[in-house]
């Protein structure tokens, strides 16, 4: 029988991760499939509970679900407890299911790809929603200080409060999401993160970074929105002759991370890689995972 996973999220139609998933199972010759599983809101907990009866082995969870699922699972892993939502569910052999946070090691993962090393380095963080909290419980437990800016200084303040326990003393800072800060900030930092959604399809003349602030160029620009795969934040960025890493690297190594969880085998990356490129050219529309 088919072994079935898919994606809990609402809404989930424009999202890679069938592409991707679907094309890693067909190069390895595995007879699995990586099915939508559009949730609305108040059918979190049934379709939770009803995984391992309906033959699925794991799903991966999106907005607006992450921390939604977690009371209706067996346990969670220490880092998903930490950033406090969950983007992964492993049915066990025993239908018993365990939550598993793979952004924040998909995001260290693209970061290294990069060719970045985050520890000692002073990182700006752009963002304090779900995706700002996996990015800063990255930095921070890689050795990173982190400063977070936030248009709302209480989601940021949240943020800290919540990660403190699970990272080195002293490695998160808060500040406001304004010009001054911005460009100061980002002269004292070797990496900025934008994990905001701003810039995302189909707001793309949209940056976090003001028009006409100059953008240091020794930074390196991580942007985690993927579509478009150039937003206008990195054209700033390599305009300002910094250097850019888009955000397709976080989503395949996310993706990677969790489709080892599932099957226990290595993840042909690069096929991976390769199917989001092509969904993305066919027009995925969606920076959900
Ligand atoms: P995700 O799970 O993708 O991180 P989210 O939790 O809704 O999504 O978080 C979105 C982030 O983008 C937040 O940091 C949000 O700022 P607020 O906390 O102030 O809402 C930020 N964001 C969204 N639109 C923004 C805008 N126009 N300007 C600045 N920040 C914005």
């Amino acid at each position: 029988m088919t072994c079935r996973v898919g994606l809990m999220g609402w809404p989930v139609e424009h999202s890679l991760s069938p592409a991707m998933h679907n094309a890693a199972f067909a190069a390895l010759g595995m007879d699995w499939e990586y099915v939508l599983l559009p949730v609305p809101p108040g059918e979190v907990e049934a379709t939770v509970r009803a995984l391992a009866a309906r033959g699925f082995r794991g799903a991966n969870v999106t907005v607006p679900h992450k921390e939604a699922v977690i009371p209706y699972l067996s346990r969670i892993t220490e880092a998903a407890h930490a950033i406090g939502a969950v983007n992964t569910i492993i049915v066990e052999e025993d239908g018993s299911l365990t939550g598993e946070n793979t952004d924040w090691t998909g995001f260290l993962a693209a970061l290294e790809e990069a060719g970045f090393r985050p520890g000692g380095q002073r990182a700006l963080l752009l963002g304090a929603g779900g995706a700002a909290r996996a990015v800063a419980y990255a930095l921070a437990r890689a050795g990173a200080r982190v400063i977070i800016l936030n248009r709302t200084p209480e989601r940021a303040e949240a943020l800290v409060r919540d990660l403190a326990p699970g990272v080195p003393a002293g490695s998160l800072q808060i500040g406001p999401l304004e010009p001054d800060t911005l460009a100061w900030e980002a002269r004292q930092a070797s990496l900025l993160v934008n994990a905001t959604s701003v810039g995302m399809w189909p707001r793309t003349e949209e940056s976090p970074w003001p028009d006409g602030l100059p953008m240091p160029s020794h930074l390196v620009v991580f942007d985690l929105v993927y579509n478009p795969l150039e937003t206008k934040l990195l054209r700033q960025a390599r305009e300002a002759g910094a250097r850019t890493v888009d955000g397709l690297g976080m989503l395949v190594h996310q993706g990677a991370r969790a489709f080892t969880c599932w099957v226990g085998r290595p993840a042909p990356v690069e096929v991976m890689r390769a199917a989001c490129y092509d969904a993305l050219r066919k027009g995925g529309r969606c920076s959900d995972s």
